[in-house]
């Protein structure tokens, strides 16, 4: 059943699933219960219609364009270590001592972005060699974390090679994949140039020779002859094939960028690297190829903001918490950083406990208890459809769309049903999730829908596409397109605001654009949306991605007690473990070789299979 790296299918233009087609426009964030009795299509627009969505888009644009700007801007940063403000465009490297020390040293730092304290007397340091997991709140400054050790605004050692793969990407390149990898490493780049230059000069002078026979050495030692073997092999663990890593890099949609950008990274090989939530747009195979591949062949140090248990487990020598605006490192995995921060809390409560009678005693103030933070999402009970039966089914369907097709689905769900859908990359979850929901229609077979029922449909690229000039509760309000079919899901902006704080969002990013909002905050917003049209069946799209740990059991226990059905598309192990606890109403489908099949075993046995494989193909190699 488990696919072999051979057998991955090549994304391929017309294959929208996992979004990898070519022209990746986002759509608008569609939250809305889609409405499965749709009526006619609308009429085309007139031109005034045109001329004001075209100003919109503009508009729209506009207020993305400022919003990443001021994201990407060091200066908009103030840093202060040991107390000292760093100046306007000044790098604190140059205090950090001589060239060949290789561990990164913080000690004592303060940051601030517009007003708002983000670190507070925050220390961190970095061995060289060992593999650093970064975790802590959404919105509370990893990503800042990681830019500002880029930057170089904290204290990197002047010969540290630095590389961030960052959280979103939309880097368009136009050259093949494979040239985007290999020219990541700058060096060997210019090397490839300049050798191409001289040998170009057919006129060789003596000089040119003396000089082209420098850089081929160079290039020798460096490894240039197996550099691009290397580079195919990390894109082909990544899931691109040989015909895809001859495409443009500008071809591929936001995951499959940041894919790229993550094998560049991995080429090059920097001594420190940072990766900031590496596993969000990767399969299940591609991120136990990654596990497999930090920990077995990567020199690098690494510094990785992760919210996924195994892969931390799997990567990790010590976990940095970042809590109260400081920075706390714990050694081991993520289950000794669990087990340590419990025996702290308990230490920590019993000594407030003991402070807190004494202040009693002596009068003076209590001072101040552990507060862990928490959350908690809720989908509200789905009302009682008549008519009984399965709630969606795919009969004999099929879907083709260019050289892509999925043939022969016999798939149902009903409420109470939980689904995990796993498969290979580009296979064609995705769609199959469309198909259910009723986005895409099948070319064959049929799609049957309870005529009153709503679905919830939550992906990244919901939260990629959510409009970065409004405000989550201008957001949550927008359930007008649906307000035709669904009048009572109108929601006043105090009911947005209630389920956006229900799902975690603090009050203080309710009114503020969503473009300034971090990758976690923004998936909030989409779930918090998702939730307000009341669905009675969930199909969700890799919804781990970019949010916190907590965030994450939020989600298990919101889904634990939901009552409809719930399909998932995830590479979270235990998300899927939680979702699908009950083996009497669960079930694991794959799609694959064009079809989708119900798996004989658990999610466990599936990943475990799959790990073998890998294993077994990267000894081979
Ligand atoms: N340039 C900026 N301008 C305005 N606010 C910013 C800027 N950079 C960060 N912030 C704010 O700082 C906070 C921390 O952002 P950051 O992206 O570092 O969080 P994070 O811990 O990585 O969150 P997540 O887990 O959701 O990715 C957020 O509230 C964000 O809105
Ligand atoms: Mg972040």
């Amino acid at each position: 059943m488990v696919h072999k790296l051979g057998s991955i299918s090549p994304p391929s233009d017309d294959d929208d699933d996992d979004e990898l087609a070519g022209a990746a426009t986002p759509r608008a964030a569609s939250f809305a219960p889609v409405d499965v009795n749709a009526a006619a299509p609308p009429p085309p627009p007139q031109r005034k219609e045109v001329k004001t969505k075209k100003k919109e888009e503009r508009r729209k644009h506009e207020a993305a364009a400022a919003a990443a700007n001021l994201w990407d801007d060091p200066d908009s940063y103030v840093v202060t270590i040991g107390g000292r403000v760093l100046g306007r465009g000044a790098a604190a490297t140059a205090d950090a001592a001589t060239d060949n020390v290789r561990d990164v040293v913080v000690e004592d730092s303060d940051v601030w972005v517009q007003g708002v304290a983000l670190f507070e007397g925050a220390s961190l340091r970095v061995a060289h060699g060992r593999r650093y997991g970064l975790v802590g709140p959404n919105g509370k400054g990893k990503t800042t974390l990681l830019k500002l050790l880029h930057w170089r605004k904290l204290p990197v050692p002047r010969g540290i090679r630095v590389t961030l793969v960052v959280q979103e990407d939309d880097n368009r390149d136009p050259r093949p994949v494979i040239e985007v990898v290999l020219a990541a490493d700058e060096e060997l780049a210019t090397l490839r140039a300049e050798r191409d230059q001289l040998e170009a000069s057919s006129a060789a002078a003596a000089a040119n020779g003396a000089r082209l026979a420098e850089v081929y050495e160079e290039l020798t030692q460096r490894g240039w002859d197996t550099a691009p073997a290397r580079a195919a092999k990390i894109l082909a663990g990544l899931g691109f094939d040989q015909a895809s890593q001859a495409r443009p890099a500008s071809s591929f949609s936001g995951g499959w960028i940041k894919r790229i950008a993550l094998a560049g990274a991995l080429f090059m090989q920097p001594t420190l690297l940072l990766l900031d939530e590496p596993t969000n747009h990767l399969d299940l195979r591609a991120v136990l190829w990654l596990e497999e591949y930090l920990t077995a062949q990567c020199k690098s140090t690494l510094v990785v903001v992760s919210h996924e248990e195994g892969f931390l487990n799997a990567i990790c020598d010590e976990v940095v918490h970042l809590q109260d605006k400081k920075l706390h490192a714990y050694r081991g995995g993520f289950d000794s950083f669990v087990g340590s921060y419990e025996q702290k809390k308990a230490k920590a409560m019993k000594e407030s406990e003991r402070l807190a009678k004494a202040a009693r005693k002596s009068g003076r103030r209590a001072p101040k208890k552990w507060h862990d933070y928490t959350v908690e999402f809720h989908f509200a009970a789905p009302t009682e459809l008549a008519g009984g039966g399965p709630l969606l089914r795919l009969a004999e369907a099929g879907f083709t769309r260019g050289g892509f097709q999925l043939s022969a689905i016999d798939a149902d769900v009903s409420m109470g049903q939980r689904v995990a859908v796993v498969g290979p990359n580009g296979a064609g979850k995705s769609t199959l999730l469309k198909l259910l929901a009723g986005e895409l229609t099948p070319t064959s077979g049929e799609a049957r829908r309870n005529p009153k029922l709503r679905i919830g449909l939550y992906s990244q690229h919901f939260c990629d596409a959510l409009p970065e000039e409004k405000s989550p509760v201008q957001h949550g309000q927008c359930h007008r397109e649906c307000l035709d079919t669904h009048p009572h899901l109108k929601s006043k902006p105090w009911e947005a605001r209630a389920k956006l704080a229900r799902f975690g969002l603090a009050k203080e990013s309710h009114l503020t654009t969503i473009g300034k909002l971090s990758g976690g905050q923004k998936a909030r917003v989409a779930l918090a949306s998702v939730a307000l049209g009341e669905p009675h069946v969930l199909l969700l799209d890799e919804p781990t991605n970019n949010l916190d740990m907590q965030n994450i059991d939020a989600l298990a226990d919101a889904l634990d007690e939901f009552a409809g059905g719930v399909v998932i598309v995830s590479h979270d192990s235990r998300l899927v473990s939680r979702v699908c606890d009950d083996e009497e109403r669960s079930a694991l489908w794959v799609v694959q070789d064009g079809t989708v099949r119900p798996y004989d075993g658990t999610f466990a046995e599936y990943r475990d299979d799959l790990l073998d494989d890998i294993r077994k193909e990267m000894a081979a190699d």
